[in-house]
């Protein structure tokens, strides 16, 4: 595992998405794990600007979206295929028939959960996996006692994922979906290469479990402490309380590998 500290929250996502673009780059076809939330808006809107500034060329990648939530009707705003048309899909000129997310409205979810696995394998498996982290310390919809093995299912949310996500839906707990679908631990620890953002200080005690902490089912994102190779992208707030900041920041500073990180 490996820590990037930047100074700010605009900085990180510079990064996070400067990576991205250099892997599309090197891999057109690439096969791109993605992720919704807060944190993402600010790759995603840099990652546009790279299409229309710079050209970067969608055409070829497929992606595959960590989760979506279950009874939200055809169309529904709040859908995670909506947050991805709205801030990726139509801002860039991917096809939208390579453009995969688990089937919440789907009659028989656990036979959409077993296809969604078959489409990833299909594909050669996720070459880049992005990552957001939930208050309660989730990668995906993975909720405490998620097995480190998991592949794509049907999950509870809990209250803290309720009270996080509430206002994007509508701030309406009534009507707020209280099930999701998404991929298991074990489904995001087999993507080649992993990029976890995390910004603000309300992030930084679940950050600090997650990177420092011991490994738990309580806490899904502790599970990248088993990846080969993944970076976990933070902005100062975010990293208040990581031990092993300073030596993370010498790290960046010093060893050659990190030379092309230090000044994005
Ligand atoms: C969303 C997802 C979640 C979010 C996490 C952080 O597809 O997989 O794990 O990444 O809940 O969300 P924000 O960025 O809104 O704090």
């Amino acid at each position: 595992m490996e820590v990037i500290i930047q100074p700010t929250a605009g900085r990180a996502a510079d990064l996070v998405a400067q990576l991205v673009a250099k892997w599309l780059r090197e891999k057109p076809h690439l096969v791109l794990g993605l992720a919704t939330g807060r944190t993402m808006e600010n790759v995603y809107s840099r990652l546009v600007q790279m299409h229309r500034v710079e050209g970067l060329d969608f055409s070829l990648c497929r992606t595959f979206n960590l989760d979506e939530y279950i009874g939200l009707g055809e169309g529904s705003p709040f859908s995670y295929r909506h947050y991805m048309h709205q801030h990726l899909f139509r801002q860039v000129n991917i096809d939208l028939r390579n453009t995969y997310l688990p089937d919440g409205a789907a009659a028989n979810l656990p036979a959409a959960c077993r296809r969604y696995e078959d489409q990833i394998r299909e594909f050669g498996g996720i070459d880049l996996q992005l990552l957001g982290i939930g208050a309660g310390g989730h990668i995906g919809f993975n909720e405490p006692l998620s097995a480190l093995s998991s592949r794509t299912r049907e999950k509870a949310l809990t209250q803290t994922t309720l009270d996080q996500n509430g206002p994007l839906c509508g701030g309406d707990p009534k009507t707020m979906p209280r099930r999701a679908l998404t991929m298991g631990v074990g489904t995001i620890l087999e993507a080649e290469r992993i990029l976890l953002l995390a910004t603000g200080a309300s992030k930084a005690g679940i950050l600090a479990k997650a990177i420092e902490g011991p490994i738990t089912s309580m806490i899904s994102a502790t599970a990248l402490q088993l990846h080969r190779s993944c970076r976990i992208v933070v902005d100062e707030d975010a990293a208040q309380k990581l031990e092993g900041k300073e030596y993370y920041r010498w790290l960046l500073q010093n060893e050659p590998e990190w030379a092309p990180y230090r000044d994005t």
